[in-house]
């Protein structure tokens, strides 16, 4: 079979001697053109299954990178286990050391039995474990939890350790032999019964009971005692009750029949005057600057039957230098008159010379303590401040502020130091 190009040239040959248009060279036209459409096709059925081929190769590969994926991560996989493996053979080598140890010492037990009289005796062998010794799922959860338990209870005794907070009738010992005259709780306080004045506006309630049962541990302190009392009032710092335990001890003595005057001499942080309704003007500081106007000018009486009350006045720049006055020193035994109780609600004693002047004219001082708040360091400190100044420290009213801490709610120092006034021991 003669080749396309053999065609050709057999064309231009026949071209020259015939004209295009003749039989011959049409026959070898079609020849030409027959031969050229088969090359066609057979070069297309090539082109067509080189590229099927192609895309079956393509396919495969694809194929094959998944495959090389999957076999990289179960690579990862098997090294984890081998690790974990690993790991578990090492607790394996020492469980069995420890039970080598163990069966050691189970047969010097048992040789040391029968060598001597018998005081060892064998109650159960201890038997090979049938399941892997380690790991135990339920012993290393139980070993968890007991863990955990032990170190929550750890921290709470940390806590409670570090915390050199008053907190009880131990701790005021411990801070300077303080006697407890009583525990104010919690007060819940609304518009009919103020806190400030619980034992007037709720006198059956537990505070009011509780106030008044400080009240007979003051009174029968003082039994000794001739004649009127002052009582001073004071705290080691700021906030820990002084003002709301003076206005209530106030309004139980008065209902006690005692005729009582109360006192605002904390002319840095006054408050009561708000707890009583009134200005604070015309009171204390006003009195001592007045050099001749009568105290009774100054002295109001209280809606309370028997309570009046003295307020702080205009703030003064120097509260020291009136509360250190002659007037203020002379002031005292005319009170003393006038009433049986007189409360003086004072400044805190750290920090200021205030109440230390103040409580030389006192015949009993008592120290506010706010539970779980008051230093036990800070408490020292105001005790042997006031010591230094000859005060006759009764003791201190512990003052449960937050109610979640109340726990003394309605013990009382009502039993333990109850005797009907003046009577004798
Ligand atoms: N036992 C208590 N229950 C509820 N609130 C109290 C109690 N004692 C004091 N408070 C409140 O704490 C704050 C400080 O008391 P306050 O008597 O003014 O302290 P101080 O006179 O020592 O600065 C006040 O708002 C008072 O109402
Ligand atoms: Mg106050």
């Amino acid at each position: 079979m003669k080749t396309i190009a053999e065609l050709e040239q057999q064309k231009v040959a026949l071209l020259k001697k015939f004209a295009p248009s003749s039989m011959e060279v049409a026959t070898l036209d079609a020849q030409l053109e027959q031969m050229r459409s088969a090359l066609r096709n057979t070069m297309d059925r090539i082109v067509e299954s080189v590229s099927v081929e192609f895309e079956r190769y393509k396919q495969e590969k694809e194929k094959k990178q998944e495959l090389l994926l999957k076999v990289q991560e179960r690579e990862k996989e098997l090294l984890q286990l081998l690790n974990e493996y690993e790991r578990l053979r090492g607790d394996v080598e020492t469980n069995r050391k420890l039970y080598n140890d163990y069966l050691g010492t189970q047969r010097q037990l048992e040789s040391a039995a029968y060598s001597t009289p018998r005081t060892v005796e064998v109650i159960d062998r201890a038997s090979v474990p049938t399941a892997p010794v380690s790991p135990k799922m339920s012993l290393n959860l139980m070993i968890a939890f007991f863990a955990s338990l032990l170190a929550s209870t750890g921290l709470v005794f940390l806590i409670e350790h570090f915390d050199d907070s008053v907190r009880d009738d131990i701790t005021l010992k411990k801070a300077g032999n303080l006697e407890p005259i009583g525990t104010i709780p919690y007060i819940k306080a609304d518009k009919q019964k103020r806190r400030e004045l619980i034992t007037f506006d709720a006198p059956k309630s537990g505070p009011a009971e509780a106030f008044r049962a400080a009240m007979i541990s003051i009174i029968s302190l003082l039994k000794e005692e001739e004649g009127s009392k002052i009582i001073l009032i004071t705290s080691a710092e700021t906030k820990e009750g002084k003002s709301l335990i003076s206005s209530n001890l106030a309004a139980a003595f008065a209902r006690w029949g005692k005729k009582t005057l109360v006192i605002d001499s904390d002319m840095r942080h006054p408050s009561l005057h708000r707890t009583f309704g009134i200005e604070k003007e015309k009171g204390l500081s006003d009195y001592i600057i007045s050099k001749d106007e009568p105290i009774d000018a100054f002295v109001r009486k209280t809606p309370i039957e028997g309570l009046s009350i003295l307020t702080s006045g205009t703030i003064p720049h120097s509260p020291a230098d009136l509360l250190g006055s002659e007037r203020m020193r002379q002031l005292i035994p005319q009170l003393k008159q006038e009433y049986e109780i007189v409360l003086i609600d004072s400044p805190p004693t750290l920090g200021m010379a205030d109440t230390m002047l103040l409580s030389s004219y006192a015949t009993a001082v008592i120290l506010a303590v706010l539970v779980g708040k008051t230093s036990i360091d800070a408490l020292k400190r105001s005790i042997d401040l006031l010591r230094t100044s000859d005060a006759k420290i009764l003791g201190a009213v512990l003052n449960e502020v937050s109610p979640r801490r109340s726990r003394y709610y309605y013990y009382s120092y009502y039993y333990r130091y109850y005797r009907p006034y003046g009577e004798k021991e």
